[in-house]
């Protein structure tokens, strides 16, 4: 049986609490009026401003149903635009650690930004919560004590599929994605499963990030008529390639795979050329659990839009921290204890409970999923609990 501290069985506060195991007691004497500081470091505008729209309304949500107090304490949000740069993340780590004392940085999408928020945070007195970005390095050889994440490693989403792929018949494949940290290491772990199975990536196409235009490259793939196509785009450029795929006759003729972000909070824009897309992610609209369909349907009655998988990790940062300083009964001075308490926790997330690794990284279940009515729908199990090798870390 697992003895994970389980945390939000219901999205009523007071049974929340009952949930929670007893806490160690300390010695915190704070007044109850300081506002908990939580950083928020998403991209609001560029190409990935739609996760980040996702994830702060997923963590507000979470925050929300504790009356936005947490053991007494108002919750203060400080949010900064890092606009998918990684060369502002130094800059804005350091105002909301430095300066403004944040107790929790949620933060932020893209890989790049990570990296520069690690370094910025390492040794610090804040928690930094990534929502989304994968790089395999933050849970990876540059895993920091203060540094948990609510989403995945590049490599838990795509290692799947390329065990999948093979056994849905395909032998040669293309695979493609924009040209940074994340991309590439989707790519990687696709084929360290792929060739493991027996298959053959025939092209391994990068595209600059954020550039949209993929005519060229499709154009290229229709010419090497592969078995199908592996890819990792999100976000905008996710509506864009999709759409270009099936407008350049591509679709129907050769398969579309991605890890699922290619199809995540996208397939309302993508229309009818998302239908059919497989993919493999810890998520899918369609999961039958319970907390999933009230998570759901208190999303869609906030925010008059479906969520999606960004809101979900930005909804676990939240439950994360609620769970961590009610367990500390609301002092966030001492960031051993709450990290200790943090490490202890188990999540209860729509897309199924989970706890974190040693390295801090969440262990979940992957699904293969295929877009039919425009839902991210489970085909089946992929992979259950899979944990990341935490390939460097030392924690
Ligand atoms: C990343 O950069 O880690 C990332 C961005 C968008 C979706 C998934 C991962």
């Amino acid at each position: 049986m697992n003895n994970k501290k389980k945390a939000f069985q219901s999205v009523l506060p007071a049974t929340v609490a009952a949930c929670l195991i007893s806490m160690s007691s300390s010695a915190y004497a704070a007044d109850n009026s300081d506002p908990i500081k939580v950083g928020v470091m998403l991209p609001f505008s560029g190409v990935y401003a739609g996760l980040g729209e996702s994830t702060r309304n997923g963590l507000k949500q979470a925050l929300k149903e504790q009356g936005n107090t947490i053991a007494g304490r108002p919750v203060e949000f400080i949010e900064m635009d890092t606009e998918a740069k990684p060369a502002r993340a130094p800059e804005i780590t350091s105002s909301l650690v430095d300066n403004q004392h944040a107790d929790f940085v949620v933060g932020p999408v893209h890989s790049g930004v990570a990296m520069g928020m690690i370094k910025s945070i390492k040794g610090k007195d804040s928690i930094m919560i990534i929502p989304n970005a994968g790089a395999n390095a933050a849970t990876g050889a540059f895993c920091q004590p203060n540094v948990f994440r609510t989403s995945f490693s590049s490599w838990q989403t795509a290692f799947p599929m390329g065990k999948e792929a093979y056994d849905m018949g395909y032998k040669k494949i293309v695979t493609m994605s924009w040209n940074y940290g994340f991309g590439k290491e989707s790519l990687a772990a696709f084929n360290e499963s792929f060739t493991a199975a027996g298959g053959e990536v025939v092209k391994k196409m990068l595209v600059p990030f954020p550039k949209t235009e993929f005519q060229s490259y499709l154009t290229e793939i229709a010419s090497i008529k592969p078995d199908a196509v592996f890819v990792f785009f999100a976000g905008g450029g996710a509506v864009k390639f999709v759409k270009d795929y099936d407008a350049m006759g591509l679709k129907g003729k050769i398969p579309l795979l991605g890890s699922g972000f290619l199809t995540e909070g996208t397939t309302k824009a993508q229309g009818p050329a998302s239908e059919g897309v497989i993919t493999t992610l810890h998520y899918a609209d369609t999961l039958d659990i319970e907390k999933n369909t009230s998570f759901r349907q208190q999303y869609e009655a906030l925010y008059g839009k479906p969520a999606d998988l960004f809101a979900v990790q930005g909804y676990d940062a939240g439950q994360l921290i609620a769970a961590a300083v009610t367990a500390t009964e609301g002092n966030t001075s001492d960031k051993a204890a709450l990290i200790k308490q943090m490490e202890q926790l188990e999540i209860d997330s729509p897309r199924g409970a989970f706890h974190f690794s040693k390295a801090h990284n969440p262990i979940q279940t992957i699904y293969l999923r295929k877009v039919v009515n425009g839902q991210n729908t489970v085909i089946k199990t992929a992979l259950e609990n899979l944990e990341d090798p935490a390939r460097g870390c030392k924690l």
